[in-house]
């Protein structure tokens, strides 16, 4: 029994985790972002961080959610760009 609870667990781990591409480019009139999804996955661990509701497109997306959360952490966490042009490529 505890196998197959396992085995379900990882399938919808693994459906959840093959539904979204490993990198995105999210677009940007200023120059899109380049975001590696699987390793913010890794790196972050919770999918709750990103995704509040859930996996999936995220509710209210774009500027201002990714100069509070994506830049927010940021800077909390001392790593990965702050600064506009490391996030915004032309
Ligand atoms: C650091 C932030 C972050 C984390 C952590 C994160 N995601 Fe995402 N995810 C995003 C962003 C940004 C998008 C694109 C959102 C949009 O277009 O509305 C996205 C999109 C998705 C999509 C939809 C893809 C599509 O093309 O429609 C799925 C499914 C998804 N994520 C699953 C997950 C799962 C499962 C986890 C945890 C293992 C996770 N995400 C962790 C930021 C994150
Ligand atoms: C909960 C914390 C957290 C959130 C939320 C987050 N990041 Fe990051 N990000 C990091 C950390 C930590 C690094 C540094 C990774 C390293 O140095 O290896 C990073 C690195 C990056 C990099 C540098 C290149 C790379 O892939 O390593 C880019 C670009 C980036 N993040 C974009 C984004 C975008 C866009 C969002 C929002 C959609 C976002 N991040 C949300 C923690 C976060
Ligand atoms: C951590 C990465 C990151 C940093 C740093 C960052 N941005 Fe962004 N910015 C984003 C993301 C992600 C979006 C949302 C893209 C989307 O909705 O597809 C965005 C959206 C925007 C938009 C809206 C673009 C449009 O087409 O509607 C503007 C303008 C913008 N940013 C300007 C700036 C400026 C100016 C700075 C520096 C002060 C900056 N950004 C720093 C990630 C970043």
């Amino acid at each position: 029994m505890k196998k197959l609870i396992a085995v379900a667990a990882f399938t919808l781990l693994a459906a959840g985790a093959a539904l979204a591409a490993d990198t995105m480019s999210l677009p940007a009139k200023n120059g899109n972002v380049e975001f590696n999804h699987k390793k913010h996955q890794q790196l972050v661990g919770d999918c709750k961080a990103c995704h509040e509701k859930g996996p999936g497109k995220i509710e209210g997306f774009g500027k201002d959610w990714a100069h509070k959360n994506c830049k927010g952490c940021h800077e909390q966490k001392g790593a990965g760009p702050t600064k506009c042009g490391e996030c915004h490529k032309k």
